[in-house]
């Protein structure tokens, strides 16, 4: 449906990702409010998108559900209604499955998965409330798709994003609530910084610290697809109402194998009609 006039939520929207998606809505007539938790990020993502009037940006660590709510009551006191809710604050939290520590999964998860699933608890009834119909997004990541190196962590958690995603999508169409799973490739952004994010509490029993420092140093590439054109995907998506929002079809060919196994993987036996109808009933067919 059309954006212009409406309200959007992007939590992790003071950079990279997030930030371009901001600002392809606020282009497209939306008005805009960015949750993050780094508060330098925000003045300046504020003052980058200068757009009188249409944007308000607001504190908020996705982990924290009383200050979830509080965020998302500052956004109606400003504009009214939510009606677009994308879930897009992350981290990258990536290491070796074998010097993974509590600390590690706790974060990853938290922030990753948690922080959506705090999303749609705070905004959805919201959503419902006013009558109006809107969008949730969720930023997944390709790496639900096809894990990268070194991702159990951040795999488990936005496997579990698109999960979410595609299990609500139905539910929610009664409500005139579209449900759209994005899943970038690699996207140039800030997300080798994500190491400074880590709270104290999640430093002590850590095995993923070193490799966070060495990452900071590491430059983005300039192969990488630019922050402002996934962006133009993302509204292109809730403008369709896209279930599924890629980016990178430099990924296909991949995709294709995983799901070629995955359905040679069945057992080669013949197909037990009255069992497909009762599947069929579990699927809400
Ligand atoms: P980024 O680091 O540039 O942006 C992430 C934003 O989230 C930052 O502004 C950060 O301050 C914020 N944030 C982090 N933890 C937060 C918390 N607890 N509460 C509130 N805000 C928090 O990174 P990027 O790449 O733009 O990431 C955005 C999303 O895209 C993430 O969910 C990431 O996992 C996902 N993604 C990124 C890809 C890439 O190649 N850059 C590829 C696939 C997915």
């Amino acid at each position: 449906g059309d954006v212009s006039g409406r309200t959007a939520f992007i939590t992790g929207g003071a950079n990279g990702i997030g930030l371009g998606i901001a600002r392809a809505l606020v282009r497209a007539g939306a008005n805009v409010v960015i949750a993050d938790i780094r508060e330098d990020a925000l003045a300046q993502a504020k003052a980058d998108l200068a757009a009188d009037g249409q944007v308000e940006t607001v504190q908020l660590d996705v982990t924290d559900r009383a200050g979830f709510a509080r965020a998302a009551d500052a956004a109606e006191a400003r504009f009214g209604k939510i009606h677009i809710l994308i879930g897009n604050a992350g981290v990258g939290v990536m290491g070796p499955v074998l010097d993974a520590r509590f600390d590690d999964w706790d974060w990853g998860m938290g922030v990753n998965l948690g922080g959506v699933i705090n999303g749609l608890v705070t905004i959805l009834p919201r959503i419902k409330a006013h009558g109006e119909g809107g969008q949730i997004v969720t930023t997944s990541s390709q790496s639900a798709l096809i894990p990268i190196g070194y991702s159990a962590i951040y795999t488990a958690a936005k496997a579990a994003v698109l999960g979410i995603s595609e299990a609500i999508r139905g539910e929610l169409a009664a409500e005139n609530i579209g449900v759209s799973a994005f899943m970038p490739g690699p996207v140039q952004s800030n997300i080798a910084h994500s190491g400074e994010l880590r709270p104290a509490e999640y430093r002590e029993d850590s095995g993923y610290r070193k490799r966070e420092e060495e990452l900071e140093k590491r430059p983005v590439s300039p192969l990488w697809m630019s922050a402002d054109e996934v962006g133009e995907r993302v509204l292109a998506g809730i403008r369709a109402n896209d279930l599924y929002i890629l980016t990178h079809p430099e990924f296909a060919a991949g995709m294709r194998t995983r799901f070629d196994a995955i359905l040679a993987s069945f057992p080669d036996e013949t197909i037990n009609q009255d069992r497909a109808k009762e599947i069929g009933f579990l699927l809400g067919n």
